[in-house]
């Protein structure tokens, strides 16, 4: 082999494979190494050397997984691919919490429904124990055939979930008007499937079919980087974290492709929107939603 080629060949091909690898080696997925059953015994499962993992349901129990890391301000991102077919009754669950009383949680759960109506995705912002921020959606495309992109950001800013990089719900950091925002506990990553129909689909009037159990949905491509949270400091209260360099982090504002498809989305697919529920708040909406 002449010079030049193995030049080219370390060129071409070597270095991109190598470079490849590591991507690989820091970015894949392995739930064995990040996650851990919650409840649920076997019937939440990881497949596939640790790629997928796979959750089920039926009439005992569901299943539940939770991440070890906590972070103070994360990006998440994690393929779903949801329960087909007769889901209704069922909650898939994505979402972020802390530990404790007071909760503070970040949520996406996917309400189930009767084959061929949509699945709700609906989510809840909790801070300090307290909810009631509900805003639902429908979705663009169908959710069971197919795994799907959804991805939380959360940065001193606002939060701001996404579904396949199309932000749907922007939650931003109000506390210069008193209500209080996610920064002061650590919250990590969890996914649950379990048995909502007492609420769920169609505000419980649909019960969960269990002739169709065990259902099930898939998780896969989970990715988490953040400020992580040890000791009680995080690597970026420290000031020597690489996350303090990241877009996500400095974020504040969506670009303006990003407010336009948010607005796309909430004109067409949300179906419920805390703000605009004045029987719900006969005393005054949250004060967060006259901003
Ligand atoms: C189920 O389908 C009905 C009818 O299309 C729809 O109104 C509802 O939002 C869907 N989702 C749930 C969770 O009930
Ligand atoms: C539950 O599902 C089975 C099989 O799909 C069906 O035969 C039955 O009628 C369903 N039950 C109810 C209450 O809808």
């Amino acid at each position: 082999m002449s010079t030049s080629s193995s030049v080219t060949l370390i060129m071409h091909y070597l270095i991109p494979l190598i470079l490849l690898c590591f991507i690989k080696l820091v970015y894949a997925t392995n739930f064995y190494r990040d996650f851990h059953i919650l409840w649920g015994n076997d019937r939440g499962t990881i497949l596939n050397n640790g790629k997928v993992l796979m959750l089920s349901l039926d009439e005992h129990s569901g299943s539940g997984f939770q991440a070890h890391k906590e972070y103070i301000f994360s990006r998440i991102d994690v393929q779903i691919k949801l329960i087909s077919g007769n889901s209704a009754g069922t909650v898939t669950a994505f979402y972020l919490g802390s530990e404790g009383d007071k909760r503070d949680e970040i949520d996406i759960e996917f309400l189930g429904n009767l084959t061929g109506d949509p699945y709700t995705l609906h989510t809840n912002m909790y801070t300090k124990g307290k909810g009631s921020r509900e805003q639902q959606f429908h979705l663009w495309f169908d959710p069971t055939s197919s795994f799907h992109t959804y991805t939380i950001i959360w940065n001193p800013f606002m939060i701001v979930i996404y579904v396949d990089g199309r932000p749907i719900r922007v939650f931003r950091n109000f506390e210069s008007i008193g209500v209080p925002y996610m920064k002061e506990v650590p919250m990590k990553a969890y996914a649950t499937l379990w048995n909502g129909d007492q609420w769920a689909t169609r505000g419980g009037m649909i019960k969960t079919n269990w002739t169709d159990a065990p259902f099930r949905a898939w998780f896969r491509n989970f990715k988490s980087k953040g400020c992580v949270w040890w000791n009680g400091e995080t690597d970026c209260s420290l000031g020597r974290s690489k996350t303090l360099k990241h877009d996500w982090y400095k974020q504040k504002e969506l670009d303006l492709s990003s407010q336009k498809m948010l607005k796309w989305v909430q004109r067409n697919y949300m179906i419920y929107n805390y703000c605009n529920d004045f029987n719900r708040f006969p005393n005054g909406l949250p004060l967060e939603c006259y901003r």
